[in-house]
Formats: structure tokens, C-alpha cells, sequence
């Protein structure tokens, strides 16, 4: 066996071979600087932002689409917008990144948490029907890594329980459920465009719907409550509260160039993806995610279980991922980390900071869950055990991914001497 490179070998991943994400091209060049000249540098009703809103409602398939400046904004904008409030409570997943439970929390609602289907990493839906009480309006599931959730099963506790449906697909654009996309599944989809996402804008959001009451609201709270209508005079009076989660022309712009290569650039996603499971399944001591029936995922991450035990090792998972990291870092393929711990296991629901003075919570209307009561040992567990591929996208090559599964086999094949060189 030749040397690892932690060891003074040579790197199996040539220095600056792995591109980042997003992909630019000219034509993004030419759309961003072309709104210098363009005349419209803001405005909801900017060309580029109507532009974007039309073929963002066409490419989802709902009726109706806004612009937004972040997925945090999105999922704020959803949470109002389905007339979510103080006292109201939320179902979500304890595995998301915390802005999905933040979003609740902005309307002064309470979130409530699920553990997830180990093998999806969503919400697992058998868990939310014995959190759902008198306060609970709707279920927030979250498209982790560009999984898609299980949501016939969630849709019909909805619809036992008169719930609305809110996704987070911040992580999925152009992911499908039984061939529907992601935001077009329940009632109101939210998106975030910031620089990692499969629809890049460096940042920005996007949200769907296709009820006309939805929308009219959640363009009211984008910007300030107030109605700000194309053309005539502004009449300057708030209906509601309302924030300034309007994107710039520029983002507008750079994410309509990206959308015209979404379905190429997933297209890429899912063929290294496809390529990298066959392979770690042969591979003892990894193996690439579960893919169920209903879901043609995106791949915004590419998950890798660490299975120590195939190898014969004394080790839990966490501690064979930790070694494998540290050994395949030198050689130039990055394993990364997303979450440390469960959503409600952070500091802001452990001491319930929120707003201050206990709210919301203990404010009137609030209900007084306490976090700390609460385990969520699936979610814990995925954690430990998982962790992604990076670099799993274009314009990065199917020979990088051949590399990759060069750096999983060495490591296989070697794995007493991996732990013993990671210390
Ligand atoms: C699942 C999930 N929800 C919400 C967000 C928030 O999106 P943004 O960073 O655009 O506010 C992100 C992105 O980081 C995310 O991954």
C-alpha cells in the first residue's frame, strides 16, 4: 500500500482540483452587470423580480411566487402569512438548521419538535400526531440535504387536525415527491438562494403558493405592511406589521441566470450521487444514503453513514468518522460536518431566551414547554453517524468522485492503521 498523505504519501485529490459551488458563467457575469444599465437597481415590482417570480411559480408549479432576501425571510413570510400567532404552536423537525424553528419563534408562535426517520433524516410523520394539541396550527417539515419528507403521511395528520402544511425546502429546489416539487406540496414553500443552495443567488429566498389570500398577505409583510402596488401612488399606511425582506435587482437577476441551469446542475448531482452509493456499497465500513420510493432527491448534500462495525473495530461511529476525516483531509477530500446537536437542544430553547422576560413562552398565550425534558435520540444519533461528501456537485467531475471512492477504499482497506494515524 502506498503512504497515506497525513503520513508524507501523495495526495490522492490534486491541490485545487475541487471547485466550489455555484458554477458562474458568462451569462451570470452579463446578468448582474446588465443591471447597471437596467434602471431598476430595487423595487418588488422591478422587472427582474417579477421576471424571477413568474418562472420561479412556472418551475415549482404553483401559482403564485414571491421574491424574498433570505430562506430565514421565506419561512418568517410563511409562518404569518398562514395567520400563525402568539400562543399558536408549530410542529417541526429536530433536525433542521435552527432558522426554521427562528421563523416560528419571529411570530411569537411556540415550536414544538419530532424526532426524524433515521433512514430519510426528515421528520418521521408517526411522531407528530402525539404532539398536536388545541394550540398546534400547522407542521413545518423540513427537506433535509435535499431529501424529500414523507408528506402523504404528513398531509393526512393535517388534514385530521385542520393543519396547514409549510415546508422548508431552503435545501431542496427541484427535488420531487412522486414527481411533484418540493414547495409545491403543501400549503406555502419556502426556499433559501444563498450561496450553498442548489439555486444560488449568493443570497435571497423565494416562496410559493397557489392561495390567493397567502400571498397577498406575505407580500404585505415583505415589505414594511404595507400594500406597494407597481403602479400609481403609494398610499404610505401599514395594514399590519410588517418587515423589509425584499431582495436587490442584482440577486434577482443572478438567480433567474442559475435557474436556467438548475435541472442540468441537479441532473450532475444526482448522477455522482448514484455513482458514490454503488460504489460505498461495497465498500465496508461507509455507505451512501437510502433513496425512498417517492423522492428523486436533490442531493444538496451528500450523506455518508460510518458503519465501523463492518470493519471489526472497537469504535462507535462518531469515532471512526472522526478518524476517517482527519486521514482524508490530507488527501484532499473533505468530510464535513452540518449540526452538532438537535435544534432544541441549543442554548436558545435549553434557557428559553427568545425575546427575553420568558416571551414566548411565558408570555400571555404562550404555553410553557420545557426543552430540557425533551430527548430526541434518533436525531442524536444521525449526527454521530453521518456527515457529507464535499464537493458533490458540477462543475466538479465524475473523475473527482472516482478519486473520492479511491480515498473511501484506502481507508477501508487500511482502517487499524487509519485510526492509528488519526491518534
Ligand atoms: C433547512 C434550512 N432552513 C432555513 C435556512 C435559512 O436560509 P437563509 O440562510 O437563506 O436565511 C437554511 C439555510 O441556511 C436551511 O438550510
Amino acid at each position: 500500500m502506498s503512504q497515506f498523505a497525513i503520513e508524507g504519501g501523495s495526495r490522492i485529490v490534486p491541490e485545487d482540483m475541487v471547485q466550489a459551488w455555484p458554477p458562474l458563467n458568462q451569462a451570470d457575469r452579463d446578468a448582474v452587470l446588465g443591471i447597471f444599465d437596467s434602471g431598476h437597481l430595487h423595487g418588488t415590482s422591478a422587472p427582474k423580480a417579477l421576471e424571477l417570480q413568474e418562472k420561479w411559480a412556472d418551475y415549482v408549479g404553483t401559482k403564485y411566487a414571491l421574491v424574498t432576501n433570505s430562506g430565514t425571510a421565506s419561512l418568517h413570510m410563511g409562518v404569518a402569512a398562514a395567520g400563525i400567532g402568539p400562543g399558536d404552536e408549530v410542529i417541526t423537525s429536530a433536525f433542521t438548521y435552527w432558522s426554521t424553528a427562528a421563523a416560528i419563534l419571529h411570530h411569537n408562535a411556540v415550536p414544538i419538535f419530532v424526532d426524524i426517520d433515521p433512514k430519510t433524516y426528515t421528520m418521521d410523520p408517526a411522531l407528530i400526531e402525539e404532539r398536536v394539541n388545541e394550540h398546534t396550527k400547522a407542521i413545518l417539515p423540513v427537506h433535509i440535504h435535499g431529501m424529500v419528507a414523507d408528506i402523504d403521511a404528513i398531509k393526512e395528520i393535517a388534514a385530521k387536525h385542520d393543519l396547514l402544511v409549510i415546508e422548508d425546502a431552503c435545501q431542496a429546489h427541484g427535488a420531487t415527491y412522486k414527481g411533484v416539487k418540493t414547495g409545491a406540496l403543501g400549503d406555502i414553500g419556502c426556499f433559501s438562494c444563498n450561496r450553498s443552495k442548489n439555486l444560488s443567488g449568493g443570497e435571497g429566498g423565494l416562496w410559493n403558493t397557489d392561495n390567493e389570500e397567502f400571498v397577498a398577505r406575505a407580500a404585505k409583510l415583505r415589505e414594511f405592511g404595507e400594500v406597494v402596488a407597481a403602479t400609481g401612488p403609494r398610499e404610505y399606511n401599514a395594514y399590519g406589521l410588517g418587515w423589509m425582506y425584499r431582495p436587490h435587482e442584482f440577486i434577482n437577476a443572478f438567480i433567474l441566470s442559475q435557474l436556467e441551469r438548475l435541472d442540468y446542475n441537479n441532473s450532475k448531482r444526482r448522477d455522482f450521487a448514484a455513482y458514490l452509493t454503488k460504489e460505498l456499497a461495497d465498500i465496508p465500513g461507509f455507505e451512501g444514503p437510502y433513496t425512498p420510493d417517492y423522492a428523486d432527491p436533490c442531493y444538496f448534500s451528500y450523506v455518508v453513514t460510518f458503519k465501523p462495525e463492518e470493519l471489526g473495530l472497537d469504535l462507535t461511529p462518531e469515532q471512526w468518522k472522526k478518524a476517517v476525516q482527519k486521514v482524508l483531509a490530507a488527501e484532499g477530500i473533505a468530510i464535513g460536518q452540518w449540526q452538532t446537536r438537535p435544534v432544541p437542544s441549543q442554548d436558545v430553547f435549553m434557557d428559553r431566551v427568545g425575546y427575553g422576560k420568558g416571551c414566548p413562552w411565558t408570555c400571555p398565550h404562550g404555553r410553557n414547554v420545557d426543552y430540557t425534558e425533551e430527548t430526541y435520540p434518533l436525531t442524536e444519533e444521525f449526527i454521530a453517524s453521518h456527515a457529507y461528501l464535499g464537493g458533490v456537485y458540477p462543475p466538479n467531475t465524475m473523475e473527482l468522485m472516482e478519486l473520492y471512492i479511491d480515498g473511501f477504499r484506502k481507508v477501508s482497506e487500511n482502517a487499524e492503521k487509519v485510526v492509528e494515524l488519526a491518534g
